[in-house]
């Protein structure tokens, strides 16, 4: 049985997907803050070799709340999603991201100890490396997070990394770059409130009603003046977990990687992979650079192929159709 915290948000969901269809039995531990129960009611419905075991409407900054899971279930490993992950509010409201990441994981893993748990998948991030001094970036980057949601993150992997030193519990990190596109089958998807996502707010601005697109910061050094990034298709990202999971379960060391494609689209690349599979001319606002914004994040994801068998194979095209696919349920 695997415990997944933040199984009712957009990345957790697509991975509740993923292990059930894989054959593995789940419990989803959220408190609904961020996550759906619409998520849940569909996970739980869906007919694969796996299930939704149960879900626990809980919250890891309660201590009580995660050690009953462990106690109620045979828990063989935990992937841990549940995390808040918005860059500008963690920087205005620091307090809020030390406690339901840092905290909330101390709990998490004060619960696994005692109920003698000792695998768990950790969400890391790219934000963990900060202002790039070189790309692509591989995992000897050195980390040195700009923003407090990065520093939640590392301040987590080093937890990790003294709890394997003491108590032998294996981890492994993800580091993300950024998630894109939706469930093939638009089961679930990537639904934030508010958005603040690319390509779920440039396919937003295609619907009647809502906001026009704002393009943020056209003066940047990159190919096109715009921002660079390297969009990983959520399904991709999925896989990658399952991976991660084996890996443990075959008896693997901590360990860390990027999950990235190694291809860098700007941010009028992407605007335009939107423009073709819309098939409409989307309207746009060019706006002053976004604070905090690094100018490109690419990654280098040798090790995850070397060491896990990763390869993603969607491309942002693929990303671009699944979260339009996934908007256009939304908006009728
Ligand atoms: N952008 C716009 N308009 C929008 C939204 C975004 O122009 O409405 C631009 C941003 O300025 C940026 C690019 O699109 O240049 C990508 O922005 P996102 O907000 O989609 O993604 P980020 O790269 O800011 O953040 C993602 C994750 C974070 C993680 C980070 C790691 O969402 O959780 O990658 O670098 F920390």
């Amino acid at each position: 049985m695997i415990l997944v915290t933040g199984g009712a948000g957009y990345i957790g969901s697509h991975n509740v997907l993923a292990l059930i269809e894989k054959g593995y039995d789940v419990v989803i531990f959220d408190n609904l803050e961020l996550g759906h129960i619409e998520t849940v009611g569909t996970l739980k419905n869906i007919d694969s070799k796996g299930k939704v075991v149960d879900f626990i409407q809980g919250d890891l900054q309660n201590f009580d709340d995660i050690n009953s899971v462990f106690k109620k279930y045979k828990i063989d490993a935990v992937i841990h999603f549940a995390a808040y992950s918005q860059v500008g509010e963690s920087v205005k409201d620091p307090q809020k991201y030390y406690f339901n990441n840092v905290y909330g994981t101390l709990n998490l893993l004060r619960a696994m100890l005692e109920n003698d748990v000792k695998r768990i998948v950790f969400s890391s991030t790219a934000a963990t490396y900060g202002e790039p001094v070189y790309v692509p970036i591989d995992e000897k980057h050195p980390q040195n997070p700009i923003n407090t949601y990065g520093r939640t993150k590392l301040m987590i992997e080093n937890i990790l990394d003294d709890y394997d030193r003491a108590y032998g519990l294996k981890s492994v990190r993800l580091r993300y770059f950024n998630v894109a596109g939706a469930d093939s089958k638009t089961r679930v998807g990537e639904w934030h409130e508010p958005e603040t996502h690319l390509i779920p707010n440039i396919l937003k601005s295609t619907f009647g009603g809502s906001k026009k697109f704002q393009m943020f910061g056209t003066d940047y050094d990159t190919k096109d003046g715009t921002c660079v990034r390297d969009y990983i298709n959520v399904e991709d990202l999925a896989k990658a977990h399952i991976f991660a999971l084996d890996y443990l379960e075959k008896g693997g060391e901590t360990n860390y990687f990027n999950l990235g494609t190694t291809e860098g689209n700007s941010v009028k690349e992407v605007f335009k992979a939107c423009e073709d599979v819309t098939g409409k001319e989307i309207p746009v606002d060019i706006m002053p650079r976004r604070e905090g914004d690094p100018a490109t994040l690419i990654a280098d994801n040798t090790k995850a192929k070397n060491e896990l068998g990763w390869t993603p194979e969607k491309t942002l095209s693929d990303s671009v159709k699944t979260a339009y696919a996934w908007e256009s349920i939304r908006s009728i």
